[in-house]
C-alpha cells in the first residue's frame, strides 16, 4: 500500500514494493487443508489431500518467473547483492521519513493491526516447512535445516518460539479472530503444513521454499519499523532480520542445507528444477505486500459491526430507535450495516473527524462504564475508533514501543527490590498441588524418555511433540530443549 502522496516522497526504489510479490490465490481449499493439518495427528485423508494440494500449487507455481540462480556456485553472490539492494533501499525508507514522508506500510494502528491478523495463518506456522526433517537427525547433511527449525522453534525456549512470540503478540491486540480470513490467506501456511508432512516425497522442493523464505526481504525492515512507530511490539520481526542474516544466520543455512544435499551421483538438473520450483512457492497466496494493500478502513468497521450483528441482532431493547427503526431491526441483515453506520451519524449518534469521546456511540462501548463494554475486541476497538476519529487531530501521538518500554522500566532502588523480592518468595509459595498439575505431563515424559532403550526411540518420541500444532505447547517445549541438546 502506498498512498499517492507517498509515492511521491519515497525514492523510486521503494514504489516497487506494491508490485513486489506476485499473487496467486488458487481455487484449492487451502483453509480446509490448513486446519486438518494443524493437528496433532492429521487423518490419512488430509495426509493424502496434503500431496495433492502440493501438486497443484507445484503447477501454479510453474507459471511464475524465477528469480533463484540456475548454478548453485552463483548463489552465495546472489543472496549478497539482494542483501545489499534490500540494505540500500531501506536506507532510502529511512531518508524519507526523516524527510517528513508518511509511513510507507500502515495508515494507522488498525492498519497494522489488521495486517497482523492478516499473516496470522502464515506466522502461526513459522517453520513448519522443515518438521519432516526432524526424524532424520541422525543424516549429518540435514543437520543446517534441522537446526533453522530449532532455531525457529527457539530451541524450547518460550521467550524466543516463534510461533508464540506471534500468538502472545496477536494477544496483546485483541487479534485473535483470524479463522475467517479470505482463501488466499491460507494458501502459504496450507504449503507449509503439507511440505512438513511429506519431507521424503519433496526434498528438493523443502530446500528450494527454505532457501526463498529465509532470504531477508524489505517489508521486514519496512513492519519493524511502522510497528514499533505505532506502539506495537516489533520483536517478532526485529528477531527475523538478525536470524535470517546472509553471513551466518538462516540465509547462509539455508544455502547450506541445499548444498549438502546436491546430487553426488544422480542428476543433478533434475534436482535443481525441483529446488526451484520448491522455492517458487513462496510467491503464492497472499503475501505481506498484498495483505497492507488490502486494508479498507471503511470496510473493515463495516465488517467488524456485520459480524457483530449475527449475535446482536436480539440483543436490544426496543427502547433505543434510530431513524425510526429499532437497533434490532437494523442488525436483522448484515448487508444493512452501512446504511446503520450512515443512520447513526445522520442522527449525532457518531460524530465523524472529532474526538470518540464526542460520540455516544463511542461511549456507549469504551470504558467500564460502559453499556456495551467488552463487546468488541482490542482490534475492533482500535478500527472503530480510529474510522471515528478519520482526521481528527487531537488524539494523543502514539508512544513508540520502545519508548513505553523504556518509561514503563523501573529504577531500581532498595525499596523496588525488596518489593522485588517480596513477590518473588510469594510467587514462590504456590500451592504444591497447583505446581504437580503443571507440571505432570512434563515428568511423565522425562520418564518415557528415560524407559525408551534406544537414542532412536527417544527422538522419534521428541520428534513427535515437535510438530507444528503442538511444539509451543509445554511439552512441545520442553521436547525441543531435550532434542537440541541431544544433536549438539
Ligand atoms: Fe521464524
Amino acid at each position: 500500500m502506498l498512498s499517492p502522496s507517498l509515492s511521491k516522497a519515497l525514492p523510486e526504489a521503494l514504489q516497487c514494493l506494491s508490485l513486489s510479490t506476485p499473487e496467486r490465490a488458487s481455487d484449492a481449499p487451502s483453509r480446509d487443508v490448513y486446519f486438518a493439518l494443524l493437528r496433532e495427528d492429521p487423518e490419512p485423508s488430509a495426509l493424502h489431500s496434503a500431496v495433492e494440494y502440493l501438486e497443484r500449487q507445484l503447477e501454479l507455481a510453474d507459471a511464475l518467473p524465477c528469480d533463484l540462480p540456475a548454478d548453485p556456485a552463483d548463489i552465495p553472490e546472489w543472496i549478497l547483492g539482494s542483501t545489499q539492494q534490500v540494505g540500500r533501499q531501506y536506507r532510502e525508507y529511512l531518508a524519507a521519513r526523516r524527510n517528513g514522508a508518511p509511513r510507507a506500510y500502515f495508515s494507522g494502528k488498525a492498519h497494522a493491526l489488521h495486517f497482523l491478523k492478516g499473516v496470522a495463518p502464515t506466522k502461526l506456522v513459522d517453520g513448519a516447512w522443515l518438521y519432516g526433517l526432524t526424524r532424520r537427525w541422525n543424516d549429518a547433511r540435514l543437520l543446517p535445516l534441522i537446526r533453522i527449525y530449532l532455531e525457529e522453534l527457539g530451541n524450547g525456549v518460550p521467550e524466543r518460539n516463534h510461533v508464540l512470540l506471534f500468538k502472545r503478540l496477536l494477544a496483546a491486540h485483541g487479534c485473535e479472530r483470524w479463522e475467517a480470513l479470505p482463501e488466499a490467506n491460507f494458501v502459504q501456511g496450507a504449503i507449509q503444513l503439507a511440505l512438513a508432512q511429506h519431507a521424503e516425497r519433496f526434498l528438493p522442493e523443502i530446500i528450494g521454499f527454505n532457501l526463498g523464505y529465509e532470504q531477508l526481504p524489505l517489508h521486514l525492515l519496512i513492519c519493524a519499523y511502522e510497528l514499533d512507530e505505532l506502539g506495537i511490539d516489533p520483536m517478532y520481526f526485529t528477531l527475523h532480520v538478525t536470524v535470517d542474516n546472509a553471513d551466518s544466520g538462516h540465509a547462509r543455512k539455508a544455502l547450506d542445507g541445499l548444498l549438502e544435499m546436491m546430487p553426488r551421483i544422480g542428476d543433478r538438473s533434475d534436482f535443481l528444477a525441483r529446488v526451484a520450483r520448491g522455492y517458487k512457492l513462496n510467491m503464492l497466496g497472499a503475501s505481506t505486500n498484498s495483505v497492507i494493500r488490502e486494508f479498507d478502513l471503511q470496510r473493515e468497521v463495516e465488517a467488524i459491526l456485520a459480524a457483530k450483528s449475527q449475535v446482536g441482532r436480539e440483543a436490544h431493547s426496543d427502547y433505543c430507535r434510530i431513524a425510526g427503526r429499532t437497533v434490532n431491526d437494523w442488525l436483522a441483515e448484515p448487508q444493512q450495516v452501512p446504511a446503520f453506520l450512515e443512520a447513526l451519524q445522520q442522527h449525532g449518534w457518531i460524530r465523524r473527524n472529532e474526538d470518540p469521546q464526542q460520540s455516544r456511540f463511542w461511549r456507549l462501548i469504551d470504558g467500564p462504564g460502559a453499556r456495551m463494554f467488552g463487546v468488541f475486541t482490542g482490534y475492533e476497538m482500535t478500527a472503530i475508533r480510529e474510522w471515528i476519529a478519520g482526521d481528527w487531530q487531537g488524539a494523543p501521538r502514539e508512544l513508540s514501543f520502545r519508548a513505553r518500554s523504556r518509561m514503563l522500566e523501573q529504577p531500581t532502588t532498595p525499596a523496588n527490590a525488596r518489593a522485588r523480592g517480596v513477590l518473588r518468595s510469594r510467587g514462590q509459595r504456590a500451592p504444591a498441588t497447583a505446581v504437580d498439575e503443571f507440571s505432570a505431563e512434563l515428568r511423565l515424559l522425562e520418564d518415557r524418555l528415560a524407559e525408551m532403550e534406544s537414542r532412536e526411540e527417544r527422538m522419534d518420541l521428541l520428534s513427535r511433540l515437535m510438530a507444528p500444532a503442538l511444539h509451543h505447547g509445554a511439552a512441545g517445549l520442553m521436547a525441543t530443549r531435550i532434542y537440541s541438546g541431544m544433536l549438539a
